[in-house]
């Protein structure tokens, strides 16, 4: 897919002030730092559009931006190490939680997950959760630009063992960088693949 378009639309502090526009969304969640906002940016084409920092913790809102005008893309906060107070953290979780378990156009969720650890119970909470309450997700394994080749299929595999124990099929995933510019067109040929089932949900 080409991307003629891409632009900020708002920031939402709750899922009540989301865009009330019938446009099917893709959200990109994961541990602070993992690269969500970087990846974002990789995949529109611009360098600004989602700001990104190397101190966990930089997004905070629900941060919506329009492709091609007629999708949305959404950058989330992180979940998991960022350094921010207990009070915050409360606020993210729970906003976290009611944006995903309330958009009715949450066509697929992206989680975003760091190649170079050793799989984190964290994500894999995430993703149980997100199994039980079938939302639809892949996960997007990120900073592959980090390992040399043996060891980036050696983690992959590592991930998928791990994730066998208890799925019965690797869950869908992508292989990416945003430093490197790996993975971008099967991401973006998978969104419009995934568009063109909007209809059956309106
Ligand atoms: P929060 O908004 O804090 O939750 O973080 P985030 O997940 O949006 O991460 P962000 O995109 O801000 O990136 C965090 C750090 O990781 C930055 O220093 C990025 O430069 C770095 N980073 C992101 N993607 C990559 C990548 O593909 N390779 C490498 N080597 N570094 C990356
Ligand atoms: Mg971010």
């Amino acid at each position: 897919m080409n991307i003629s378009s891409a632009e900020f639309v708002t920031s939402a502090a709750d899922v009540s002030t989301c865009p009330k526009v019938f446009f099917p969304e893709y959200a990109f969640i994961g541990r602070s730092n993992v690269g969500k906002s970087s990846l974002i940016n990789f995949l529109t084409n611009r360098k600004e559009l989602a700001r990104t920092s190397s101190k966990p913790g930089k997004t905070l809102l629900i941060n919506y931006f329009l492709i091609n005008k007629s999708w949305h893309m959404v950058d989330l906060p992180g979940y998991g190490f960022a350094k921010i107070p207990d009070k915050e953290k409360f606020r993210v979780k729970k906003m976290i939680n009611d944006y995903v378990l309330e958009r009715k156009f949450l066509m697929c969720l992206f989680i975003l997950v760091d190649i170079r650890i050793e799989p984190q119970e964290i994500d894999i909470d995430f993703m149980k959760s997100a199994a039980e309450n079938e939302i639809p997700f892949v996960i997007v394994f990120t900073k592959c630009d980090k390992l040399i080749k043996k060891q980036l299929a050696q983690n992959v595999a590592d991930y998928e063992s791990r994730m066998l124990k208890f799925w019965e099929t690797m869950p869908h995933y992508f292989i990416t960088s945003a430093n490197s510019k790996i993975g971008r067109e099967e991401i973006l040929d998978y969104i419009e693949v995934t568009n063109t089932h909007f209809r059956d949900l309106k």
